[in-house]
């Protein structure tokens, strides 16, 4: 599933925004804040699934884990895979003790998804690579007020 979404730049006002958006065209804000971007309805992301919106031109994933809203920028930093069609899964995170010593993981309950494509490993809130912080995902806060879902941009 793809959405169109974006602010139409103007001073559109809430009740403006709303009978546009019930009209079937998704562009709307909440009127108070240019910044915030419907992406989609609650009921289009139930538990355990996800959309991919188009905001302003760039895809972005929104993912239910457990009823908690995720937003993740639908481009991996390896080779731009579609990071967000991966899995989603608790993050497996290690630590190496040193030479000659073995390496100790752990599942944490943190979520965290891997790119389709090669593998690479994201948390899911942070959008940080679980084995190389100097590499991360664009994420977004998600706001839901009402049936619908809004991303902080
Ligand atoms: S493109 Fe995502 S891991 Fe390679």
């Amino acid at each position: 599933m793809s959405n169109e979404v974006g602010t139409d730049g103007g001073d559109a006002g809430a009740e403006e925004d709303q009978a546009r958006a019930d009209a079937g065209d998704v562009t709307r804000t909440d009127g108070g804040d240019a910044n915030r971007v419907l992406v989609c309805d609650v009921a289009d992301v139930p538990d355990g699934e996800r959309v991919i919106v188009d905001v302003k031109g760039v895809e972005v994933g929104v993912i239910n884990v457990d009823g908690e809203l995720f937003a993740v920028r639908n481009a991996c930093p390896h080779r731009y895979g579609p990071v967000c069609e991966g899995k989603v899964t608790n993050a497996l995170v290690g630590t190496w003790p040193g030479v000659g010593q073995r390496l100790e993981e752990s599942m944490t309950g943190d979520p965290a998804i891997a790119c389709p494509w090669h593998g690479w490993e994201f948390d899911l809130a942070t959008g940080v690579h679980l084995g190389d912080a100097d590499y991360s995902v664009a994420t977004y806060d998600v706001v839901v007020e009402g049936d619908g879902v809004y991303l902080e941009l």
